[in-house]
């Protein structure tokens, strides 16, 4: 059974299909879009190893040329020198305006495609078929693309919308645990500031820790878990993104547990801390500082908490960390607005707030208790 979420934005709508088992589908899906003949398929080694072959014989079967970019893998292969190889190969193979490029892989390979596609002859056709769970539910919707800057994170980028985000939940059965639990801290996420049902759902599960647990189905017919996790949270950015593609006002909540979260990725050089792993100290923190502030109940701080520890994201600081180094970083953080600094905060389950004056003392106090 497919699902299909619709994206709904000024310029341009787009589907996110939700296809469980479907990759060998993929060249199907894009017929369906009216695109060139030609498409480059850009990924790295460790997803091409699994999925490359299945992708590009889908695109083939269905009518398509086929070329492959295969860039190394890793967040600091997310430059500009992989954006060359990129080009390089569009020009091998002759890419025209209406030619499609197709990220087959995480965020990583999501954001440096889509950027490609977004500049190579002023943009062509983008298709994202994204393979990691915060790439499924998070990064491959909303068309924010980019690279980064060997002195900051994505601070190349454009607004780049993909013609089809096409989700096979099947290809995470492969995805290593450690990253799976980072995903969660997203989904999690969602259901703190905008799907109390997301959250709910999420609280009802015995386990969360692994894929296997969400990939059984509790009775015969019934949603799995995971498919529910990827429905209501791709569901939750695009309702979120569709109100504010530009991120003007409120597509800034999805910013909930990353002012923190940033400040601890960037002071730990981005080696220590997966992203989500860093987002779930951040909900914890921001969490706290809501209580604090009077703006949220303790008892439903303490059901995020655990949540967050149900899918063994960490709940402690890093040891030896400076905490005025944090206080500092929060300072230089792009959600800085004149000077002070912005946090999202929940006011209840299922909804938050920008608040953009929070004193550093109640910060302070907050990270020394975690
Ligand atoms: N554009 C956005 O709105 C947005 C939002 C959130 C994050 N991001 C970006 O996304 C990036 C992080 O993405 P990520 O967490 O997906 O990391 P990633 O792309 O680095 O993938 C994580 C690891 O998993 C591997 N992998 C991917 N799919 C696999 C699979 N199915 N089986 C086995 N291994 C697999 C990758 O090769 C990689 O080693 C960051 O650069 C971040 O800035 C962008
Ligand atoms: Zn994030």
């Amino acid at each position: 059974m497919a699902f299909t979420i619709q994206v709904n934005l000024p310029q341009q709508a787009y589907e996110i299909a939700i296809a469980p088992g479907s990759l060998e589908q993929l060249g199907a899906y894009l017929s369906n879009l009216q695109l060139g003949k030609k498409v480059l398929v850009v990924s790295n080694p460790t997803v091409f190893q699994y999925y490359g072959e299945t992708a590009i014989k889908s695109l083939q079967a269905a009518g398509f040329e086929v070329a492959s970019c295969i860039l190394p893998d890793g967040e600091s292969y997310k430059t500009l020198e992989s954006l060359q190889i990129i080009y390089d190969t569009a020009l091998e193979n002759r890419l025209e305006r209406s030619s499609t490029m197709v990220a087959l892989g995480g965020g990583v390979i999501g954001d440096v495609t889509g950027f490609a596609a977004a500049t190579w002859l002023r943009g062509i056709n983008f298709v994202q078929v994204p393979t990691t769970l915060l790439a499924m539910i998070d990064a491959a919707i909303g068309g924010k693309t980019g690279v980064n800057h060997p002195r900051g994170k994505n601070l190349i980028g454009a607004f780049y919308q993909p013609r089809l985000v096409f989700v096979d939940p099947e290809v995470l059965q492969t995805l290593p645990v450690r990253e799976f639990r980072a995903g969660l801290a997203e989904a999690i996420k969602y259901g703190v500031i905008w799907d109390a049902q997301l959250f709910a759902e999420l609280e009802a599960a015995e386990r969360l820790e692994r894929m296997e647990f969400l990939h059984q189905s509790a009775k015969k017919g019934e949603l799995r878990l995971i498919d529910i996790i990827l429905m209501r949270s791709c569901q939750a950015k695009a309702e979120v993104v569709s109100k504010d593609e530009k991120e003007a006002g409120v597509r800034a909540i999805l910013n909930y547990g990353h002012t923190i979260g940033h400040a601890l990725e960037s002071l730990t050089g981005y080696t220590q801390l997966l992203h989500g792993e860093a987002v779930a100290l951040g909900m914890i923190a921001a969490g706290q500082i809501a209580v604090e502030l009077g703006m949220w109940t303790s008892q439903e701080a303490e059901r995020q908490n655990a949540l967050i520890t149900k899918a063994s994201l960490p709940t402690k600081l890093p040891t030896r960390l400076d905490l005025e180094a944090v206080i500092e970083a929060l300072q230089t953080d792009k959600k800085v607005k004149a000077g002070k600094v912005r946090f999202v905060l929940p006011t209840q389950i299922g909804a938050a707030k920008v608040i953009d004056q929070v004193p550093a003392d109640i910060i302070r106090q907050v990270l020394r208790q975690m």
